[in-house]
C-alpha cells in the first residue's frame, strides 16, 4: 500500500495534467506572466542599490532622472505580469473545474443502482462539487508557487551573491534556521485548521439531519438528546477556533521577529570589521530588500508539497469515483424497437451480495403480452427485487429474462428501459414544474396535450388545476406542497405519459383513499388493456382483477393463479385474503 501511494499520486498528477493539455495556449502564457511578475520582484530589489548609491549618496543627475521611470516601469511589468498569470491561471483553472465536473456527472448518470444504495448520497456531491474544485484549486496554487516562487527566490539569490558574495553566503548559514522556524510555525497552523474541518464537518451533519427529520425529533422529543449533541460539537468547534486564531495571532509577529533577527544578523555581519568599508549603503539596503522579498515565496515553497498533497488526496478520491464500473451496457443498440410485453423468467435466482442471502431463487413466469399480473407476498418476500430486475436495475445471478423472446442482456439499456413505465414505493418528484414532472421521459419537449392527458388518467386534473399555477406549480425537492396521495397520482401520470409496453406499479395507490384508488383502478384498467401490467399491492382488493396473481414467499413463487382459482386452492393467498377481509370486517364493524 505504501509503496503504491507515491505511483498512484503521480499518476494522479498526470491525469490531471491531462485535463490542462486542451489549455496549454493559456497556461503558457500565464507562466509566461509567473516568470514576468517574479522578475519584477528581482529588479525592484535591484534597482535599491543605484536608488541609494546613485541618487542619494552621489547624486548623479542621469540616475536621480532615470529612477522614477524606472521604478514606474518594474510596477507596469509588474501589474502586466501578475494580470496574466492571474487571470490565466483562474481561466486554465476554471476551465479544468468545468471539464471534471461534466465528466463526474456523466458518470454519476452511468452508475449502477447498487452504487447509490452502498454510497451515501452527500459523499457523491461532496465529490463532484468540493473536491473538482479542490483539486484544481491545489494544482494551480501549487504550479504557481513551484514556477513563480522559484523564480523569485532563484533571481533574488543570484542577486544578493552579485552584490556581496560574503554577506550571501552569510545568509545561506542563516536561511535553514528561519525557514525552519517558519515552516513550524505553518505547520502547527495546518494541523489546527484540518481539525476545525472536521469539527465543522460535525456541526453542518447534525444541523442537516434535525432539519431534514425535525418531524421525527419533535414527536420523539429528540431535542434535549439533539441539543446536547449539537452543544458539544459546537463547543469543540469554539475551542479549535480560537487555538488555530491563537496560533494565527502568535505567527505572524513571530515571524516578523523571526525576520527582524535575520536582519539584525545580517547588519551585525556587515558592521563588523572591516566590511564597513567595502559595502555601500545602496548595496546593504538592496541586500536587505531581496531578503525580505524571498521570505514569503520561500515559506510557500515549503508548504507546496502539503498543498500537492491535498490536491492529489482529493484527486484520488475524484478519480476513484470516474474509475467506478459503469452499468454494462454492450449490447448492440436496436433502432426504435418496441416489445408486445411478453416476459419469461427462466429460473431467475438474484442475491445482492456473492455473501448475501438469495432474495429471488428459482422463479419461473411466463406473462403474455397485455396481461395484467399481481405480485402479492409478505413484505420482503423479493416482490420490488423482482419488479427491479426487469430493467436491469440490479442484474440476475442466475438464469435469464426475455422480453419477447430478447433476452434483457440483448439489449442496450436505453433500449430496454424505452419498453417500461415504472411507478416505484416511493414516490420520486423534481424539483420542476407538474408538467415537466409527468411529461419527465420526454425533458423539455414534453407534449402539453399528452400531459393533461396523463393527469385525467390519473385523477389528478382536478388538484392540479387548483394549485396557485396549475400545472406550472413548482414541487419542491420533494414534492413537499403536495400530499402523500397527490404525489402518487403525479407518479402514476409520469407512467401512463410514458405510454410504454409494460407498465410497473409498487404499491402505487397504497397512499389513496379508497374513493381515488377506485377510480385510478377504472382508469389503469382502461390503460392496461394492450399493454402488460405488473402490479404489486398489499390492498388484496385492489388485485382480485388480475388476469393472474403470483404469490412470493422468500423470492419463490408458492402459487400461481387467478383470484377465483387461489381462493379454490385454499393455499397462502386464501389465508392472506381471509385475514384481509376480517381486518376490514372488523374496521367496518
Ligand atoms: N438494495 C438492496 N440491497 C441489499 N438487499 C436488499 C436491497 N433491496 C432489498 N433487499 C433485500 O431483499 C429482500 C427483498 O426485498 P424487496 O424490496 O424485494 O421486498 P418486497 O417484497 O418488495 O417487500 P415490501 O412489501 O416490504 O416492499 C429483503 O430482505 C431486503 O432486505
Ligand atoms: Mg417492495
Amino acid at each position: 500500500m505504501t509503496s503504491a501511494a507515491p505511483a498512484s499520486g503521480f499518476s494522479t498528477y498526470r491525469r490531471l495534467l491531462g485535463y490542462t493539455r486542451q489549455y496549454w495556449r493559456v497556461l503558457v502564457l500565464a507562466i509566461v506572466g509567473m516568470v514576468l511578475a517574479a522578475l519584477t520582484e528581482v529588479a525592484f530589489a535591484a534597482l535599491m542599490k543605484p536608488l541609494l548609491d546613485g541618487s542619494f549618496v552621489h547624486r548623479d543627475p542621469a540616475t536621480i532622472h532615470a529612477m522614477p521611470l524606472l521604478l514606474l516601469a518594474v510596477f507596469l511589468a509588474r501589474m502586466i505580469g501578475e494580470f496574466v498569470s492571474d487571470y490565466g491561471m483562474a481561466w486554465v483553472g476554471r476551465s479544468v473545474i468545468h471539464d471534471l465536473k461534466r465528466d463526474v456527472f456523466e458518470q454519476v448518470l452511468h452508475l449502477p443502482v447498487r452504487f447509490f444504495d452502498r454510497t451515501p448520497g452527500g459523499e457523491i456531491l461532496t465529490r463532484l462539487n468540493y473536491q473538482s474544485e479542490q483539486v484544481s484549486e491545489a494544482a494551480s496554487r501549487a504550479l504557481t508557487t513551484l514556477i513563480r516562487d522559484s523564480v523569485t527566490v532563484v533571481g533574488l539569490l543570484a542577486w544578493m551573491l552579485y552584490l556581496s558574495w560574503q554577506l550571501a553566503l552569510f545568509l545561506l548559514v542563516l536561511t535553514p534556521v528561519l525557514v525552519g522556524l517558519v515552516a513550524g510555525i505553518s505547520r502547527a497552523f495546518r494541523r489546527y485548521a484540518r481539525q476545525i474541518q472536521a469539527s465543522m464537518g460535525g456541526v453542518s451533519h447534525v444541523a442537516e439531519e434535525v432539519i431534514s427529520a425535525h418531524r421525527v425529533v419533535k414527536l420523539y422529543n429528540g431535542e434535549p438528546f439533539e441539543r446536547a449533541r449539537f452543544a458539544e460539537i459546537n463547543r469543540r468547534n469554539f475551542k479549535d477556533f480560537l487555538k488555530m486564531q491563537a496560533v494565527n495571532s502568535v505567527a505572524s509577529p513571530l515571524t516578523q521577529l523571526i525576520l527582524a533577527i535575520g536582519i539584525a544578523g545580517i547588519i551585525w555581519f556587515a558592521t563588523s570589521g572591516d566590511r564597513m568599508q567595502q559595502i555601500s549603503v545602496g548595496t546593504f539596503v538592496s541586500f536587505l530588500t531581496a531578503l525580505s522579498l524571498m521570505l514569503a515565496p520561500m515559506k510557500r515553497l515549503i508548504g507546496v508539497n502539503a498543498v500537492l498533497q491535498r490536491g492529489i488526496a482529493a484527486g484520488e478520491s475524484l478519480f476513484g469515483l470516474m474509475d467506478e464500473p459503469r452499468e454494462p451496457d454492450e449490447a448492440a443498440v436496436l433502432p426504435a424497437l418496441r416489445v408486445s410485453g411478453a416476459i419469461r423468467l427462466v429460473d431467475a435466482g438474484l442475491r445482492y451480495a456473492p455473501d448475501a442471502p438469495w432474495v429471488l431463487s428459482g422463479v419461473n413466469l411466463t406473462i403474455s403480452a397485455g396481461q395484467t399480473v399481481a405480485l402479492v407476498g409478505r413484505s420482503g418476500a423479493g416482490k420490488s427485487t423482482l419488479m427491479a430486475a426487469l430493467p436491469r436495475f440490479v442484474p440476475l445471478s442466475t438464469g435469464a429474462i426475455l422480453l419477447d423472446d430478447w433476452p434483457i442482456d440483448a439489449l442496450s439499456l436505453t433500449d430496454l428501459r424505452r419498453q417500461f413505465a415504472y411507478v416505484s414505493q416511493d414516490t420520486v418528484l423534481f424539483h420542476a414544474s407538474v408538467a415537466a414532472n409527468i411529461g419527465y421521459s420526454d425533458g423539455a419537449a414534453f407534449d402539453r396535450a399528452r400531459v393533461v392527458a396523463a393527469a385525467d388518467a390519473a385523477f389528478a386534473r382536478e388538484f392540479i388545476e387548483a394549485l396557485p399555477q396549475g400545472f406550472e406549480t413548482l414541487v419542491g425537492e420533494n414534492g413537499v406542497l403536495l400530499s402523500g396521495g397527490q404525489r402518487q397520482r403525479l407518479a402514476i401520470a409520469r407512467a401512463l405519459y410514458r405510454d410504454a409496453p409494460i407498465l410497473m406499479l409498487d404499491e402505487a395507490t397504497s397512499a389513496l383513499d379508497t374513493e381515488s384508488e377506485r377510480h385510478i383502478q377504472a382508469a389503469l384498467e382502461n390503460l392496461s388493456r394492450g399493454r402488460t401490467t405488473l402490479v404489486i399491492a398489499h390492498r388484496l382488493s385492489t388485485i382480485e382483477r388480475a388476469d393472474c396473481i403470483v404469490v412470493l414467499d422468500h423470492g419463490r413463487v408458492v402459487e400461481m393463479g387467478s383470484h377465483a382459482q387461489l381462493l379454490a386452492a385454499e393455499g397462502a393467498y386464501a389465508a392472506l385474503h381471509r385475514l384481509q377481509f376480517k381486518t376490514v370486517a372488523a374496521l367496518d364493524a
